[in-house]
């Protein structure tokens, strides 16, 4: 087994009994030191503006938390129409202070059952927010967004993955461990990382029917977050 898996075994075992928290409940109570949490992704969120298409005028950020990656967003595109959707309204709430005289809509629901439209949007963005789900639940989000873009239209996604099968079958299990133990009903998300591998998360956002989906690569400082485009 390699070191990652070694180190996530031991982590896990030493974490074992803590409580889950809900998806929700744990951004909303860290909402205050989230952005310095997430500078390590500093690079990847500039990366992810620069990869838009020089022509699109509305965008879709699913999971957008406090909008780390819509800063750099709209340092490109400052008058660009964006949609965001989050579960957490104090991570929304700190996204609206920061860009106040933006067009921006933000929407507090959850993003698998939110109606998001048909050929609306020129671009859809994902930052590190799909750790948490089963492929199956991914595919049927991917359909969505699938349809909501306009023909032509860019989906991005960056956000780790499982560096082998075992490490995605281990943390699957933890998680189904752990959720039994707190008796977590099925349709409560918590937060408790359960990436899928690459190969994986390709398989789910194509088989949404992408003609093109293509992993555009990664950055030298981390090789466990891809950067993956889809086209429609
Ligand atoms: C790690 S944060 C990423 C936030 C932002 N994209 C960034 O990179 O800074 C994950 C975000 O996804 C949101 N989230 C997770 N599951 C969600 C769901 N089903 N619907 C809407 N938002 C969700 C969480 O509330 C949280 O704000």
């Amino acid at each position: 087994m390699d070191q990652n898996y070694q180190e996530l075994k031991e982590w896990l075992e030493a974490t074992k009994d803590q409580p889950l928290e809900t998806m929700a409940g744990f951004f909303d109570a860290r909402t205050d030191d989230y952005e310095e949490h997430m500078i390590h992704w500093k690079r990847h969120y500039q990366w992810m503006a620069e990869l838009l298409p020089a022509s699109v005028k509305s965008l879709l950020d699913i999971g957008c938390g406090t909008g780390l990656e819509l800063d750099c967003v709209f340092r490109r595109f400052p008058l660009l129409q964006v949609t965001g959707i989050d579960l957490s309204e104090q991570m929304l709430s700190k996204l609206r202070q920061k860009h106040s005289d933006k067009a921006l809509t933000l929407v507090c629901d959850d993003y698998f059952l939110w109606n998001m439209g048909t050929e609306c949007f020129d671009a859809v963005i994902s930052f590190e927010t799909l750790h948490h789900f089963r492929a199956e639940k991914k595919t049927a989000l991917f359909q969505k967004i699938y349809r909501c873009l306009k023909p032509g239209g860019v989906y991005l996604e960056c956000d780790y993955v499982a560096s082998s099968q075992a490490i995605e079958d281990m943390v699957f299990a933890e998680c189904e461990r752990r959720r039994k133990r707190d008796n977590i009903p099925d349709d409560v998300f918590v937060h408790f990382d359960t990436p899928l591998t690459l190969e994986h998360e390709m398989n789910a956002i194509k088989s949404a029917g992408f003609p093109i989906a293509e992993l555009v690569g990664f950055l030298p400082e981390d090789d466990h977050t891809p950067m993956i485009r889809a086209i429609k």
